[in-house]
């Protein structure tokens, strides 16, 4: 899969960039207004906040938003910019100007062109207000950093930047976010969120051919509809009931962004992230917009005959008459119902419920098993400090036990989802370098 989508990605870029080869910096154009009154500083670091910067700005120990963070894209790894207020590796010499043309349209004041790892397709949504005060917080509050910054790791002639311009033309929307008078303020306001500075598409939309997000405006049932990433499942973010949001209401989701957890269910791996650095800092009204904007999403899966979650009592009596003999159930018994609970229904904001839980009914398993393997810690947040851990199990149980325990979880209690295989363990095993069964 990833050969076949490097060999087409080169193909698109090498024969479309001939055709473009244009290397003309697009116009930028912004409203009068927004240049004339001056940027907010503070304002400026909430939105730095909503767009969660930091994730990828920030190296693990590095100066604030110094860069040098690798990012894995089909070509080969990108490494993040230093975009603090340095003058010689940073932005310190950037106009206002400079500054929109690389939010928007993905290209710096030299011409040079950004990898879409940077999320300018999102960002081209946001206002001008929004970008003046974000370059007034990272111009004026960030400390500069002289850290230079490093190359990409991707070989010649794919290193090349000036394809990226058809990329651009082909797949790159720069309108600005267009309000739907249909619709409440409060829709609105979560819409242009989602859509523009949290970027929750850059992860939760399914991705095509030249890696691009298949719809970055809402328009249709792809969007948001869940996708993979090499190690975590992303989940389907629309009405879908089981693998989507569909039985959850607006409280679950507040809850579950400002807090990491919510009555059933608790973020892992890099959503984890997303609730730290971002959306956890995130006014309760801005919280309740993204809320009300995600349950307006019908459901991605027409189809009818999709099984509907309902519980199912067969699993619990199987385990309190001693029927479940089976491997995974064996396993579970042993080693996760202690936290979880025999019902499957773990401790409302404690222990996650793994019965009608997203990440575990996910079509693509990968979230489950990184978290059977490597364990998970909820994020610290202010509103509930004290972090739960998950302990890993990788070394105590092979692939096999593994996909055993990972398929017995999946249609346990009234689950439907698909087996997983000891492959899918391996696979998982090995991306995120985990030791094997001792
Ligand atoms: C998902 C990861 C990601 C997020 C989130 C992100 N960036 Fe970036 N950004 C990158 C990467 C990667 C590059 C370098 C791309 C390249 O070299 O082609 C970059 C480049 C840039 C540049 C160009 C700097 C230069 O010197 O070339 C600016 C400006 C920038 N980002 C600003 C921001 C701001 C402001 C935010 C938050 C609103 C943000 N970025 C969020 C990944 C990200
Ligand atoms: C860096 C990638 C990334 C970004 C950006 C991201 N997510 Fe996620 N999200 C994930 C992954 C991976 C999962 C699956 C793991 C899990 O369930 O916690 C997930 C899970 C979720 C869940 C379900 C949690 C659960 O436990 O079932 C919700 C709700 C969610 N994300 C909402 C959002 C929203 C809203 C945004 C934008 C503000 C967003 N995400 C941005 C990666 C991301
Ligand atoms: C010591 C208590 C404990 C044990 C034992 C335990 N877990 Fe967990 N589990 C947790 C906690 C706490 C979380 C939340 C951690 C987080 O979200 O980062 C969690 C999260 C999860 C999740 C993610 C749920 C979601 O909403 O995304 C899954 C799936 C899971 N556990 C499955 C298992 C399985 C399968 C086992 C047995 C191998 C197991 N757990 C054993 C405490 C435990």
């Amino acid at each position: 899969m990833r050969k076949l989508s490097v060999a087409l990605v080169a193909v698109v870029v090498v024969v479309g960039g001939l055709w473009a080869g244009s290397r003309s910096k697009p116009a930028v154009t912004i409203d009068p207004q927004a240049l004339a009154a001056p940027g907010n500083a503070a304002r400026g670091e909430y939105l730095a906040r909503a767009g969660d910067c930091m994730a990828c700005h920030t190296a693990k120990g590095g100066a604030p938003f110094a860069g040098g963070v690798p990012l894995a894209t089909p070509l080969g790894a990108v490494y993040s910019t230093n975009i603090t207020p340095d003058k010689a590796h940073g932005i310190g010499d950037w106009s206002f100007d400079d500054f929109v043309l690389a939010m928007r349209e993905g290209v710096t004041p030299k011409g040079r062109h950004l990898y879409p790892a940077m999320p300018y397709t999102s960002y081209a949504k946001v206002s001008d207000a929004d970008l003046k005060d974000l370059y007034a917080y990272f111009t004026n509050q960030v400390a500069a950093s002289p850290q230079p910054n490093t190359p990409a790791d991707i070989p010649w002639p794919l290193n090349l930047r000036w394809p990226l311009a058809y990329w651009n033309r082909v797949f790159h929307d720069d309108a600005r976010f267009k309000s739907d008078d249909a619709h409440s303020v409060e829709w609105n306001r979560g819409a242009y969120l989602v859509q523009g500075l949290a970027h929750c598409g850059t992860c939760h939309t399914p991705r095509g051919v030249g890696f691009q997000e298949v719809d970055l405006s809402g328009l249709s049932v792809r969007y948001l509809s869940g996708a993979k990433i090499d190690g975590s499942a992303p989940v389907n973010l629309r009405g879908d009931k089981g693998v989507g949001l569909g039985d959850w209401k607006e409280e679950d989701i507040v809850a579950l962004l400002k807090t990491g957890r919510n009555a059933h269910s608790a973020v892992t791996g890099p959503m984890g992230e997303v609730v730290e650095h971002s959306t956890q800092h995130l006014s309760d009204a801005d919280l309740h917009a993204i809320a009300v904007y995600l349950k307006s999403l019908t459901p991605a899966s027409t189809d009818a005959a999709a099984p509907a979650y309902k519980a199912d009592d067969a699993t619990l009596t199987a385990i309190m008459t001693g029927h479940a003999n089976d491997v995974g159930s064996r396993i579970y018994i042993d080693s996760c119902a202690a936290c979880h609970r025999q019902n499957g229904e773990g401790a409302a904001r404690v222990f996650p419920s793994l019965a009608n839980n997203p990440s575990v009914l996910a079509e693509h398993p990968d979230s489950l098993i990184a978290v059977i393997l490597a364990g998970s810690r909820l994020p610290s947040t202010a509103s509930a400090p004290a972090p739960l851990a998950m302990p890993p199990f990788a070394w105590r149980y092979d692939d096999d036990e593994v996909a055993q325990l990972a398929t017995f979880v999946r249609s346990a209690w009234g689950n439907h989802a698909s087996a997983v295989s000891a492959d899918d363990v391996k696979r998982v095993r090995a991306q995120m370098g985990l030791e094997a069964k001792r």
